[in-house]
């Protein structure tokens, strides 16, 4: 009897060591592009699972119920975005895509702090172990965590925006570091650090002036104590960065900035018989095109459809193009169009050789996973960041929409469908793949550990230096200081001393 009850308390201590702690999780996601919180939702629906309490305020409740995991749902109260940029690239288009991203920023805060659910959290005290929330065109979601008094963890789904490195202590060089919105990658031309030097100096004013501030105006309506939103920012527990060594490269990142890309690719699915027929039938394999959910594809300048489309029939694979439009121009035969196509199981299949792509933040990490070259031709937000990440790395190359005609582009096919280019990419493929730890295992530790020890700082230290001291402002001040009283004081010993000489000289002759 006594032995039964040792292995039964045994077996209960080893269950109980096993088993992680549930934590009582509030997830802030106030924005409202689908294309992100895509990669936050599984990550979310990770958490839940491994028996965490998720309670997740966004524009994206859930349709089929899953345990452990509560909506505070904002769908309805701002438009969901889907495409609503153009392909079109200029400075005006970058200076629009800010006001856009200011616009919405301020837009959501109103949005969030309204919400009655949302009031309801603080309205009764709910008490939560740790606030998840994105980081992007707002922190207004700060004060509300702050106010909830949880740790937080922040989430991007994006190469950093620009104001946003200071915030983990890091300096922005525009001389190697990628600019968001810019190509150039990590070896930028005269033009393009010019370019990304007064572009980082606008974002960072503007977003202090026209986000921070009035964020920090509609927070001070409803609560009276919340510490500036940048003082938060620097106390996030740590960040997950949707990125990845393989492809965004080796970067400037503190240590708890976590750099878990990859994880939303999940299982490639059987694809719809029409569509695995087309691939499966064809002699010499089939090229990919889709510019993402965020552009129309519509909207393509006419010249632009004709130079692809002549570029396409010049090939002989056959092309599977995501396009809402009925018709292409000449109605080309080894084109498939379709408004909506299973991307993740069509680039996982093996006769897939190519993909043409806006360079989205998703599309390049399927890319990358499935092993498939791409041609890249970037259009707005991060995808000029993407698009130099997929060259550097060896991913794909790249075409700019301005120089865009049927030669050109015929060329950048011909580049990536060559045998030893796709070898390359597989290489690229497999080390990608191969880390200590898988990326959503990664996410889920940092995530519980922030909790699990939010008694101590994880923070850059440089976060809390004043800048003179950062530069080393008042040591070189010192040691220019005490150099120049220094050489004064050698000076005036010498003269002194010519002068005692001069003076003996003049007696001697004198004598
Ligand atoms: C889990 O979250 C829901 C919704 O926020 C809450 O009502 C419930 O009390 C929480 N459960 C635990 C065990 O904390
Ligand atoms: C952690 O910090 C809180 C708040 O500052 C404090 O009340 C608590 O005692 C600390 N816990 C430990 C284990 O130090």
């Amino acid at each position: 009897m006594k032995v039964v009850i040792l292995v039964i308390s045994l077996c209960t201590l080893f269950l109980s060591i096993d088993k992680v702690q549930p934590l009582n999780i509030l997830g802030i996601f106030p924005y409202a592009g689908k294309s992100h919180f895509f990669v936050f939702d599984k990550y979310l629906q990770e958490l839940a699972h491994r028996g965490h309490n998720v309670t997740v305020i966004s524009y994206f409740p859930r349709k089929e119920p899953l345990q452990n995991y509560h909506d505070i749902s904002l769908a309805g109260k701002m438009n969901v975005l889907e495409s609503v940029f153009s392909i079109y690239r200029s400075y005006w288009q970058i200076f629009r895509t800010s006001i856009f991203l200011f616009s919405s920023g301020t837009e959501n805060c109103r949005v969030l702090l309204q919400d009655e659910n949302v009031q309801n959290l603080w309205k009764t005290k709910a008490k939560f172990d740790l606030v998840v929330l994105e980081q992007f065109n707002s922190d207004c979601s700060l004060g509300l965590a702050y106010k909830l008094g949880a740790p937080v963890v922040a989430l991007n789904s994006h190469v950093f925006l620009p104001w946003q490195y200071s915030r983990y202590g890091i300096t922005y060089n525009p001389s190697y570091m990628p600019f968001h919105f810019f190509e150039g990658g990590s070896k930028p031309t005269f033009y393009q650090r010019v370019e990304r030097t007064l572009f980082n100096a606008y974002f960072i004013t503007a977003f202090k002036l026209f986000v921070q501030r009035v964020d920090q105006n509609t927070l001070a309506e409803y609560f009276d104590d919340i510490p500036p939103l940048e003082e938060l920012a620097k106390d996030i527990k740590c960040l997950l960065s949707y990125t990845s060594l393989m492809l965004s490269g080796s970067n400037q990142f503190p240590t708890n900035v976590i750099e878990v890309g990859g994880y939303h690719v999940s299982q490639p699915k059987p694809l719809a018989e029409s569509i695995r027929k087309f691939i499966e039938d064809s002699e010499h394999g089939v090229i990919y095109i889709s510019f993402g959910s965020m552009l129309k594809a519509n909207t393509t300048p006419k010249d632009k459809i004709e130079a692809i489309v002549g570029a396409l029939s010049e090939l002989p694979q056959r092309v599977l193009w995501k396009w809402e439009g009925k018709t292409l121009p000449g109605n080309p035969e080894n084109i498939f169009i379709s408004s909506w196509l299973p991307q993740n199981d069509v680039l996982a299949h093996p006769k897939v050789l190519a993909f043409f792509s806006h360079c989205g933040m998703l599309s390049t990490t399927e890319a990358i996973y499935h092993g498939v070259p791409v041609v890249g031709m970037p259009i707005f937000g991060d995808q000029p960041a993407n698009a130099g990440f997929i060259e550097e790395s060896g991913l794909g190359v790249q075409i700019q929409i301005g120089e865009l005609t049927k030669d050109n582009l015929l060329d950048k096919f011909k580049t990536v469908l060559e045998p030893g280019f796709k070898s390359r990419v597989k290489l690229l493929s497999k080390a990608w793949h191969d880390r200590p730890m898988s990326p959503m295992d990664s996410a889920i530790y940092w995530t519980e550990a922030a909790a699990r020890y939010s008694n101590f700082t994880f923070q850059n230290p440089s976060v809390k230096v004043p800048l003179y001291q950062y530069y080393g402002l008042d040591v070189l001040s010192f040691l220019v200081a005490s150099s120049i009283i220094y050489l004064f004081i050698i000076f005036k010993i010498f003269s002194c001393l010519c002068k005692s000489k001069k003076s003996t000289r003049i007696k001697k002759k004198k004598q």
